[in-house]
């Protein structure tokens, strides 16, 4: 089984736990897209849910598979939202941005009751870092703040696409930061967004509600903290 057939397997046991009726957030990412794709399934089979995205190209996705969008402001709570993460640690604390939305992922994953990660089995980890952390900054001063995120230690790096700087939904910029092991996620999180021109970081401190991880054989593991 390849990495994708893993990354389906685990969202498709994630979609499982929506119910008819529930208000649903929606991840980024390529194992989010097939927790979408098996969400779009299912609208076509009756299911009656309520749904926002994390990302423009995930709003998108499923405009296209006819699921049901509402807009943010007539949202209290999500009961459930899925999205995938690039480390999870044995608390199951989380390394999300690979591809960009953090913070938009984070809003979503704050004002979830049950917030579902699925990952295939290469991405459960001991301990996070190992994986550059996504810092969002704002384009205004950024190298003031880079320079005070090196006072971290790292060496950040603004992160481009296709040989262009890349640009968040939010007009903001991803500085890549190698701090190696992360032993204290909760403290470096409150220590990154304290400087003011970080918007937010790729850390996911105490918010996963449930991991589904898919083995190398296809196997299903659901981890709660
Ligand atoms: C998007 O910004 C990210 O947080 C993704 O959820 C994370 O990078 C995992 O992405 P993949 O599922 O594509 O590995």
């Amino acid at each position: 089984m390849n990495a994708d057939d893993l990354k389906r397997i685990a969202a498709e046991r994630a979609v499982e736990w929506i119910e008819d009726g529930m208000t649903v957030g929606l991840g980024t990412g390529s194992t989010a897209y097939w927790a979408i794709r098996r969400i779009g399934e299912r609208v076509k089979e009756g299911l009656s849910i309520r749904a926002a995205a994390s990302s423009v190209r995930s709003e998108r996705l499923a405009e296209e598979l006819g699921i049901p969008l509402v807009p943010l402001e007539a949202i209290g709570r999500f009961d459930v939202t899925i999205d995938g993460a690039d480390e999870v640690d044995d608390r199951l604390n989380l390394i999300k941005g690979g591809g960009g939305a953090l913070l938009r992922e984070k809003v979503l994953a704050d004002a979830s009751d049950r917030f579902i990660v699925i990952v295939d089995g290469t991405k459960l980890v001991g301990t996070l870092g190992a994986f550059p952390l996504p810092v969002e900054i704002v384009p205004f001063g950024a190298n003031l703040t880079l320079n005070r995120l090196k006072e971290l230690g790292v060496d950040p790096i603004v992160r481009e696409s296709g040989g262009e700087r890349y640009v968040t939904d939010n007009g903001n910029w991803i500085a890549d930061c190698r701090f190696g092991t992360i032993d204290d996620p909760k403290s470096l999180t409150v220590r990154l967004n304290q400087i003011p021109g970080v918007v937010d970081n790729g850390l996911f401190v105490g918010m996963t509600w449930a991991v589904v991880a898919a083995g190398s054989d296809g196997g299903v593991k659901v981890l709660k903290p």
